[in-house]
């Protein structure tokens, strides 16, 4: 692959910037997710074109967590080798995000949400990913054992050591999220994002985290707004051998994707009516959320990234399409 060259019109206005909550840091409204199509099992040469892809398009915001893969790790291990060869240059432009929560390594420390997890687990994702901090560190889901307390505290002091720049919590409801911010504000390390899940298939962040969000100034990035690709035309025709759905490492089930299939032609009527494709209005729609601050993609091929990026060109919706889209 030859070498590369940073876009120099990256910055020259197709990527919108939001403020993050009530933060000073700004996200693009479209961030990349390297969950899927940066393990071990993927093509490394297309993740680095995507990167490559995502970086020039002014994507100043990638997002990882120590279990990626498949195998757990070695999405941050490509990412490392891909920083070193692409973007150590370009280290003060990025917002490099990792987490802990989810099994990662064998014995009672592994997983969830002690101090000794968390703590550990960040060394081992900055050794793998060949950086000095993190920008954002995340608790990847509550845990109901540990005192939040406790693992707050463990982010408080990651923050204070200097291996993360920011908080940030991901997966917690929003009682448990309220009760998060209070303890981190009171450590002197404001919680800055929350990371949850949001979708037109998947709305619960209106039935109260939102307003907990907003109330607390705490900035927004929805992941899995495509419903891990079922809000696209992929599924429309039945299941492709290369697509999440239909690969053995994929996390999405063909069952989910026939549950919803209905709904999501219902879905892809509507944008067909405003000129979109249907993966432009799903983008567009969480991004008209006023509390979102950025929505976290997947893309495992850079034509998919193009054509995602396309819904910036529209995020307005009529009060008629809103009224037809709750229909659904
Ligand atoms: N905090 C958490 O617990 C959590 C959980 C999940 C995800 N995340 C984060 O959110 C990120 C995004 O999640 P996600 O990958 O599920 O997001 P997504 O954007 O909902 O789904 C991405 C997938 O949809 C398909 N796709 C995307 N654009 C397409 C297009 N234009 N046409 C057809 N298919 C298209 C691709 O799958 P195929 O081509 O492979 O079919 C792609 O990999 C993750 O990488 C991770 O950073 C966080």
């Amino acid at each position: 692959m030859p070498e590369y060259t940073a876009d120099p019109s990256r910055y020259d206005g197709r990527m919108t910037y939001n403020r993050c909550g009530r933060s000073g840091l700004k996200l693009p409204a479209i961030s990349l997710g390297l969950w899927h199509n940066f393990g071990n099992v993927d093509d490394y040469s297309n993740s680095r074109e995507i990167l490559r892809y995502a970086f020039d398009s002014g994507i100043t915001h990638f997002d990882l967590a120590n279990n990626y893969g498949p195998p757990p790790g070695s999405a941050e291990e490509n990412f490392g080798k891909m920083y070193l060869q692409d973007f150590q240059n370009h280290r003060h432009e990025l917002v490099i995000s990792t987490k802990a929560g989810y099994l990662m390594w064998d014995g009672p420390y592994g997983e969830w949400g002690s101090r000794k997890y968390i703590l550990n687990s960040l060394e081992q994702s900055l050794d793998r990913m060949n950086i000095d901090y993190v920008d954002i560190f995340y608790h990847h889901r509550p845990d109901p054992d540990t005192p939040l307390e406790e693992s707050m505290g463990a982010l408080a002091t990651a923050v204070q050591q200097g291996k993360a720049l920011y908080a940030g919590i991901s997966n917690y409801p929003a009682d448990k999220a309220a009760e998060a911010f209070k303890i981190l504000k009171e450590m002197g390390t404001p919680c800055l994002i929350h990371q949850p899940r949001y979708s037109l298939l998947d709305r619960w962040i209106e039935d109260g985290l939102t307003d907990v969000l907003d109330e607390h100034g705490v900035g927004c990035i929805t992941f899995s707004p495509l419903a891990q690709g079922q809000l696209t035309d992929r599924y429309l025709d039945g299941i492709p051998k290369d697509s999440r759905a239909g690969k053995k490492d994929g996390f999405l089930q063909e069952s989910q994707v026939q549950e919803n299939l209905k709904k999501v032609r219902a879905y892809a009527d509507i944008a067909k009516d405003r000129g979109q494709s249907l993966a432009e209005m799903a983008l567009a729609w969480t991004l008209a959320n006023p509390t979102v601050t950025s929505t976290l993609i997947g893309a495992s091929s850079v034509n998919q990234l193009k054509q995602n990026l396309g819904c910036l060109n529209n995020t307005i919706f009529s009060d008629d399409e809103i009224a037809k889209i709750n229909a659904i």
